[in-house]
């Protein structure tokens, strides 16, 4: 599978993809293996390094000169656009819902030490944000400026490709490894990544279920946005065209985004305590969760847990930080 799309290399690939034999044992299931998105080694980005790879290549062949994006003051997408901007020599406007908080999250002091510009308060919720970065990049076109707007998450059709690329290379791993996963699980928020893993998977065939954890939004709406996406990107890469069967999404909001429940307080002690892996509250926690449900329900495995990084939040959770 060619992607021809431009391309700024941020992420350190492939990433490893580890045998989770500690966890198998404290759940009495498997095999589990992890895929460590959380090791893409760009800033602290996780899986928005390979969704910034393609997001910035496409800034930078259209010689844009800012990157205008947005998110929550928690957003890990707003902290890796930043830092991804300014290593390609762009500047950034981060739009984030509501007033500052007084205790600034890790990912604010991330994006404004990379040298984001941040402005609070245009927009009041998480929901007006994509329509803001669209008028604040109009602005900025008025006064001369080269503006690139990416909207949530940076799920756009460009956006996704990083994770179209991501399913070939958990796919060549699981063939050097002779494992054939059954059951992959990710976390989903805005719905890029998976929208990326959907095209490549049914582009190419494979043979596992995709399920995604939906941690902030409703599953029927989003899952038909993931669907609309994952089917532009397949038309633009000439792949076959995924069905809605190809996209499985789960909600996994419990009591909402960012708050973990008692069983995701489980999940992120039996990640840490047996395999050394960090999880937040945000995503990591409820897709670990998702994964030990779907072990209990009908453990369809191989399955690999594709942890996708949150290490800002997690060590804010840890230290009783604002995230
Ligand atoms: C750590 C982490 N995991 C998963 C996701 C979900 O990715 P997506 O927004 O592409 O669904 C995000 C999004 O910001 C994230 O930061």
């Amino acid at each position: 599978m060619d992607v021809t799309a431009p391309r700024t290399p941020l992420a350190l690939l492939p990433t490893p993809l580890l045998h989770a034999s500690r966890l198998e044992r404290a759940l009495g299931a498997g095999p589990i293996f992890v895929k460590r998105d959380d090791l893409t080694g760009f800033g602290l980005a996780g899986n928005k390094a390979r969704t910034l790879e393609f997001l910035i290549g496409a800034a930078v062949a259209e010689a844009a000169d800012i990157v205008v994006a947005a998110g929550s003051s928690s957003s890990n997408f707003c902290a890796a656009a930043a830092m991804a901007a300014r290593v390609a020599g762009l500047d950034c406007d981060l739009l984030v819902p509501g007033e500052e908080p007084s205790t600034p999250s890790v990912n604010v002091e991330l994006a404004r030490a990379a040298g984001a510009r941040l402005l609070f308060g245009e927009v009041e919720t998480r929901e007006l944000l994509d329509d803001a970065v669209v008028e604040h990049a109009n602005d900025l076109r008025e006064r001369g400026r080269r503006p690139y707007a990416v909207p949530r998450g940076g799920a756009t059709v460009t956006g996704i490709l990083g994770y179209v690329l991501a399913a070939q290379e958990l796919a060549e791993q699981c063939r050097e490894t002779g494992v054939t996963p059954a059951t992959i699980v990710v976390a989903t928020g805005s719905g890029g990544t998976q929208a990326g893993l959907v095209v490549g998977t049914a582009g190419l065939g494979l043979p596992w279920r995709l399920v995604g954890a939906s941690v902030s939004r409703p599953a029927p709406g989003l899952a038909d946005q993931i669907l609309r996406l994952a089917r532009a990107g397949a038309a633009t890469l000439g792949l076959a065209e995924p069905s809605a069967d190809d996209v499985d999404l789960r909600d996994c909001r419990g009591a909402g985004f960012g708050v973990a429940s008692a069983e995701d307080r489980v999940s992120s002690r039996l990640a840490l305590e047996h395999e050394g892996l960090l999880l937040d509250d945000y995503y990591g926690a409820k897709a670990m969760t998702l994964l030990r449900t779907l072990l209990t329900e009908d453990a369809r495995t191989p399955a690999v847990f594709w942890h996708t990084g949150g290490v800002p939040a997690a060590l804010s959770a840890l230290v009783g930080r604002a995230s």
